[in-house]
């Protein structure tokens, strides 16, 4: 990120989440307040943007920015099933979910943990729309770079003896290698029951076709936008990793599983995306 800058691509993921809002059905996040939550995702902007929502390579980046939310929302539900009740969002960007949270988070304590930069921009952007923090929502400013995440949301209320479910979605590509690593690190530290849902993106020679198309314009524009991608991983090499910090269960979702469980059945564009995957590790 630039210095002193908020993040620009944080942006785009929610200009595209409120895309699918508008263009895709069946839905496969519902979103409602994405739409119109800032000013660059109202309907006209959007209506303008893409006259079709036929065209593939946005259909693709609509499918993923709404598969990896709600499989990451999916796995909260059944982390607060097992009693799991606070839910760090890292790198939180402009992600909604705090407003539109499900009976079973009521009773969660949720942190927005994000660069500085990023958080006091989007926390002025959600005010000039009149959009209140909830009373459960808690700000947790961090620079993944320099600072750790355990001292910085240790400090903002977070419970280090208690369980804690954590995403990363969309970010680990603009982390370098040691930043996270000592996340991960992190979330190996929390207690069992403790849940790491993260996204990743893989090295070109994984990848063909639109998902290497769309990996290669990704890179240059974010690079151009001073967020260049510092990291690509594979889904077998992150596995190992996390198995050998503990996690004791690790769940690649596959884009052949995340297109039988998320795709199956659609008519239009919208397909599960090889150039961005997940992974969901647990703590036993
Ligand atoms: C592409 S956005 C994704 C936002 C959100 N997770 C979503 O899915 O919409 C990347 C996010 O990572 C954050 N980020 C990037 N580098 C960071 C760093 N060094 N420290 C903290 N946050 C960082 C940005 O501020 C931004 O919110």
């Amino acid at each position: 990120m630039l210095p002193g800058q908020p993040s620009q691509t944080l942006l785009r993921s929610a200009i595209r989440r409120a895309q699918h809002q508008m263009l895709d059905r069946p839905l496969i996040l519902y979103d409602p307040i994405a739409v119109d939550l800032v000013p660059e995702a109202s309907e006209p902007d959007i209506l303008a943007e893409f006259g079709s929502s036929d065209e593939l390579l946005p259909a693709m980046l609509r499918a993923l920015f709404a598969m990896r939310s709600r499989f990451a929302e999916d796995r909260l539900g059944q982390a607060a099933a097992r009693g799991v009740r606070q839910y760090v969002m890292i790198g939180a960007g402009l992600d909604t979910f705090p407003w539109r949270q499900p009976d079973f988070a009521r009773d969660m304590r949720i942190f927005a943990a994000d660069h500085p930069a990023s958080l006091i921009w989007t926390h002025r952007r959600l005010r000039e729309r009149n959009v209140e923090r909830p009373p459960n929502l808690t700000h947790a400013p961090i620079d993944l770079e320099e600072q750790r995440l355990a001292e910085q949301l240790a400090a903002c209320g977070f419970d280090l003896e208690v369980p804690a479910f954590c995403t990363l979605l969309g970010v680990s590509q603009y982390l370098s290698g040691d930043a996270l690593d000592s996340l991960l690190r992190f979330a190996a530290s929390l207690k069992p029951e403790s849940e790491l849902v993260l996204s990743f993106a893989p090295p070109d020679d994984e990848l063909a076709g639109l998902d290497l198309d769309d990996t290669i314009r990704a890179v240059a524009r974010t690079t151009e936008l001073g967020e260049p991608w510092k990291s690509r991983l594979r889904a077998r090499e992150l596995t190992d990793q996390l198995v050998q910090l503990g996690f004791g269960d690790v769940f690649h979702l596959s884009p052949e599983l995340a297109q039988a469980r998320y795709f199956a059945g659609r008519h239009d564009q919208l397909r599960a995306p090889r150039f961005e995957q997940l992974i969901a590790a647990t703590m036993k």
